[in-house]
């Protein structure tokens, strides 16, 4: 997935010390918690341990790289593997592992409104409305303090004005740290706090930080981190543009909540001399401790980590102590779809977060295009024409550096297919070679998700259906040309939400009874703000510096939702996070199709052999028919989980699905042997989540379930409603919930069975999808579900 700029796991070289004697970070966790331990006290028993395995006591102090407080009871340290496994014997410690390499996904004017948040019509960051709507109720977040953990921030950004914001909430307990180009002043009522952890970094790249690389500082290098922030809480500002493009009022989803910045993604060089981007694991958890004990409300972690268990992944243990503080947690989905099992921040005290498209668009007539063109036409060659003798065939497709033949490209504009190396690299490829444009075809995994660059020479991305047709067209013309128009912006060009090829992909490879990702929301050619500090393609051949860009990923996606928890934290201070992540979860967009009513509205779909038979559920897109994905087929709920997110609707669920940071102990109980488990724990199906799947189902299955009535004076009366999977049939105990008070729970069973025959024939090594739902009339409980047979 290294042709989609979008921040992705970059592994990590660790310095070339040869001898048997290498050293890495390891951290290390112990049981139970600190508790009210003062951080002295923690800090003299770590270096306790440390000088157990070290020789002198010099060792040991400068071994320790982070003690944590709030979030494990740990240390990071740097060890050889025969210290780390005598600590790993201790008793008391229940994991010690390796930092691995950091691998790192990362993930708007228009995306607002597309979700009907855009109240108060806001030109300028003056016009605050209180109408009745989501964000009046929520006083646009300005109590609510969201932590953002990225790459830092470019204060200067009109977004982070604190025009008219009242005073820092009392709760607040962080600091301004300051450091290279940042001082106290760069913070402000916007961005309440900003801190930097870089000691993992720096033992990564084996020494000090090279201040040509990054600002060691909460300062911004990357642009990601100030993209994220402001897409979350962002300030609103008129007028905004890139080149002139996509012209608006950037807003973030929560215009007056604060921002709480933690750099713990650092920039490294990349090929092009781009830059790229890491963050490791003892960093992130050094970042998520401070943010717990600063009091943040909400986290915002657009970076995914590769499939481990729940030991290495420090965002998993992170945010299982932040959910025991309350504190929502969203999650990127990860960047590495289309194939399935892809997720990462599959934990369920996570939202985990997939990405679909807007209805905005930089469209050429084929595809999104740069806002500059070539107006007359050029000579049009495919790039295995033009490469010169020494590049392997197999590759000769893509312009990689070096291997274009000017004397053969000059003038002209190139077709090259996506994947492998940077895709702005391409450009900076047929520029290089003397290339007049570029076409970037997209290959059939890509299908129809196009992302938009700033390329460094006009440029337009199609879809695998039109780079065929493009390829044919040069194999079969004796003078094949093309004109590049140039972009504009378009609106409901296409049928949105629908899925991003990249966006990663259920079933959850570590537990396949709970359903992920959560939700989906927009991370397609969103705009917002960036950092001045890296060019607008992040290559620094690139001297063009913008306020605004462009950027796609589920990392772009996160803070939509992130804003959005904010915005329900506002509505309701005393919901806990398992039930502001319920609210965003069952109020997803997500309509189940075939009945009558779906079907007579469907136009196109229902008739083609794209609908699999198996999928019994989907999502309504701007069209009326189903959420499709890149390659025009139904979306999944592995795709989208429980849909596309509603803010409007979430305030309002009626019933949540709650559940403790006990439960979610409970939960590991399967995974962490070395946690004081019950001897039968429950089935981790039965963990109280607001969906569920069955990945191997052999007969019948019960799953239990509570739900807590939220919803208005409290007197309601609910029905149960399923679509199951073809030849699956489902069944609730009770089938009917009545309520009389706020607060009130009601537990029920739901019966999973497999018809014999009907389901060996629909759901043969495959999943089926459906949903269950309580529905009273105002509101409309839904669950998704995804069961497969033995
Ligand atoms: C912070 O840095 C800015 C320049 O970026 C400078 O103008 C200002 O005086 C500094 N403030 C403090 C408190 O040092
Ligand atoms: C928006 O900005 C452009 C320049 O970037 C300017 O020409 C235009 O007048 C501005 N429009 C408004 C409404 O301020
Ligand atoms: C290209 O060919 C080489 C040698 O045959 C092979 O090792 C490599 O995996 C191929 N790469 C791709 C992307 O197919
Ligand atoms: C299903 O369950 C039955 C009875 O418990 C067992 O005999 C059979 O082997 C199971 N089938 C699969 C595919 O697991």
């Amino acid at each position: 997935m290294n042709n989609i700029n979008i921040f992705l796991f970059v592994l990590f070289l660790l310095p070339l010390l040869a001898s048997c004697e290498e050293k890495n970070v390891y951290i290390v966790q112990f049981r139970g918690h600190n508790g009210e331990k003062a951080l002295h006290e923690i800090e003299d028993t770590h270096h306790s341990y440390l000088l157990s395995v070290k020789n002198n006591e010099e060792e040991a102090k400068a071994s320790r790289l982070y003690s944590y407080q709030y979030s494990i009871n740990g240390f990071a340290a740097v060890l050889t593997s025969d210290e780390a496994s005598k600590l790993s014997e201790l008793e008391e410690v229940v994991s010690v592992h390796k930092s691995e390499p950091g691998m790192y996904t990362l993930q708007t004017t228009r995306s607002w409104e597309f979700v009907g948040l855009n109240e108060g019509g806001g030109r300028g960051r003056h016009n605050y409305k209180m109408g009745g709507g989501l964000l009046s109720k929520a006083k646009y977040g300005q109590e609510i303090i969201v932590g953002v953990l990225d790459t830092g921030i470019w204060p200067e950004s009109e977004s982070f004005n604190d025009e008219g914001m009242g005073p820092v909430p009392k709760s607040w307990k962080g600091i301004c740290q300051t450091g290279v180009a940042f001082n106290s002043s760069h913070c402000n009522n916007k961005i309440i706090g900003a801190r930097y952890y870089m000691k993992g970094y720096e033992h990564s790249l084996g020494g000090r930080l090279d201040d040509t690389l990054d600002y060691l500082s909460p300062r911004d290098r990357v642009g990601h981190g100030t993209h994220t922030a402001s897409t979350v809480a962002g300030s609103r500002v008129a007028n905004v543009s890139v080149f002139g493009l996509a012209r608006g009022t950037a807003s973030g989803g929560a215009p007056l909540a604060r921002l709480a910045i933690y750099k713990v993604c650092w920039a490294i060089p990349q090929e092009e001399k781009a830059v790229g981007n890491t963050c490791l694991p003892e960093d992130m958890l050094a970042g998520i401790d401070d943010a717990i004990r600063d009091g943040v409300d909400v986290m915002s972690i657009s970076v995914g980590f590769p499939r481990t268990g729940f030991a290495e992944d420090a965002i998993a243990n992170g945010a299982l102590h932040a959910a025991k503080n309350n504190i929502v947690v969203v999650c990127a989905a990860g960047n590495s779809g289309p194939d399935p099992a892809t997720l990462s921040n599959y934990y369920p005290w996570i939202i985990t977060v997939g990405a679909s498209y807007l209805d905005r668009d930089i469209l050429g007539p084929l595809g999104e295009t740069t806002p500059y063109g070539l107006e007359k036409k050029h000579p049009l060659v495919y790039a295995p024409d033009v490469v010169v003798p020494a590049v392997a065939e197999n590759e000769s497709a893509h312009c990689l550096p070096g291997s274009l033949d000017p004397k053969k490209v000059k003038g002209k504009v190139v077709f090259c297919m996506i994947g492998l190396g940077m895709t702005v690299g391409k450009g900076v490829e047929v520029k290089r070679a003397g290339g007049a444009g570029y076409i970037l075809g997209n290959t059939a995994a890509y299908g129809d998700t196009l992302l938009f660059y700033f390329h460094v020479l006009p440029g337009t991305a199609v879809s695998s259906n039109d780079a065929n047709k493009i390829i044919q067209y040069i194999k079969s013309t004796k003078n094949p040309t093309a004109i590049i128009n140039r972009g504009k912006t378009v609106f409901n060009s296409q049928p949105a939400p629908s899925m991003a090829s990249f966006s990663s992909r259920g079933p959850n490879p570590i537990d396949p009874n709970l359903l992920k990702p959560d939700i989906t929301a927009p991370g397609l050619n969103i705009l917002a703000a960036w950092s001045e500090g890296v060019s607008v393609t992040t290559l620094s051949s690139d001297k063009r510096f913008v306020k605004y860009n462009f950027q796609s990923g589920t990392s772009m996606a996160t803070p939509h939702v992130a804003a959005v928890a904010a915005l329900l934290k506002a509505v309701h201070p005393k919901w806990s996070s398992a039930g502001i992540r319920s609210a965003i979860m069952t109020t997803g967009k997500f309509t189940h199709f075939i009945t009558l009513i779906d079907f007579l509205m469907c136009t196109k779909l229902c008739l083609t052999p794209k609908w699999p038979i198996n999928v019994a559920a989907g999502s309504r897109n701007n069209r009326g028919e189903p959420i499709t994905d890149q390659l025009g087929k139904v979306a999944t709920p592995f795709m989208f989980g429980s849909g596309h997110f509603r803010p409007t609707k979430a305030v309002d669920p009626g019933l949540v699905y709650d559940a403790s940071h006990e439960d979610y102990l409970l939960y590991l109980c399967g995974d962490k042997p070395k946690l004081e488990c019950p001897e039968n724990p429950p089935s981790p199906i039965n963990l109280n989540y607001p969906s569920f799947a069955i990945p191997k189902l052999n007969g019948t299955v019960i799953v239990k379930r509570t739900v807590t009535n939220v919803a208005g004076d409290g007197k309601s009366i609910y029905f149960f409603r399923s679509k199951p999977p073809m030849g699956i049939s489902v069944k609730a105990t009770p089938s009917v919930l009545f309520f009389n008070h706020v607060g009130q729970k009601k537990s029920f069973t739901i019966k999973v069975k497999a018809r014999g025959g009907m389901a060996g024939k629909y759901l043969k090594n495959e999943y089926g999808f459906g949903w269950y739902s309580w529905n009273d009339g105002l509101h409309n409980v839904r669950s998704p579900m995804a069961i497969a047979l033995a």
